[in-house]
């Protein structure tokens, strides 16, 4: 059965009839081609198809395409904003094969978002649920934690000062 659903996707306005048994990845990836966004498991637990959806990170894998139905969903294409974050993994070696990078890149900015100077423990716990197989997660966790501390540079030479601790 097909049914037509109505969405903001990178900024712009989707309008698509579809299967309704299609999931969020697959209507990204198969009928929109943005393959930046991965399908590992399908079940959950790997975070390698994790998109925004109005702020939140979600794991396209769990929902079908139907539920982003008037809601602004933005994959790892439409975030031009976070290219810093990727630039440190880049520069820290927080991936190898790049399969798990989407989603750690996407969650990450999630986290420095709500929290710009997270603890080493906070970082883990932030990428909990995304899995690599290859890098091993501590070049991960120094990239995002790189990104913090730059921020916080950037923000003591504008303000002159040290945040209370
Ligand atoms: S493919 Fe969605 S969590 Fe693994
Ligand atoms: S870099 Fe290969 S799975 Fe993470």
């Amino acid at each position: 059965m097909e049914a037509e659903i109505n969405c903001r996707l990178n900024g712009r306005a989707v309008r698509q009839a579809i299967d309704t048994r299609l999931l969020l990845v697959e209507f990204i990836r198969d009928v929109l081609s943005l393959k930046g966004t991965r399908v590992g498991c399908l079940t959950g637990d790997c975070g390698a198809c994790t998109v925004d959806i109005d702020g939140s990170v979600t794991k396209s894998c769990m929902v079908l395409a139907l539920s982003a139905e008037d809601r602004e969903v933005t994959t790892i294409e439409g975030r031009t904003d976070i290219a810093h974050i990727q630039e440190a993994f880049v520069e820290l070696n927080g991936f190898q094969c790049g399969f798990c990078t989407t989603g750690m890149v996407l969650t990450a900015a999630e986290l420095l978002r709500d929290n710009p100077n997270p603890t080493e423990a906070e970082i883990r716990k932030a990428i909990s649920g995304n899995l690599c197989r290859c890098t091993g997660y501590d070049a991960i966790v120094r990239s995002i934690s790189s990104v913090a501390r730059r921020v916080e540079d950037v923000r003591v030479l504008e303000t002159g000062s040290k945040p209370m601790s």
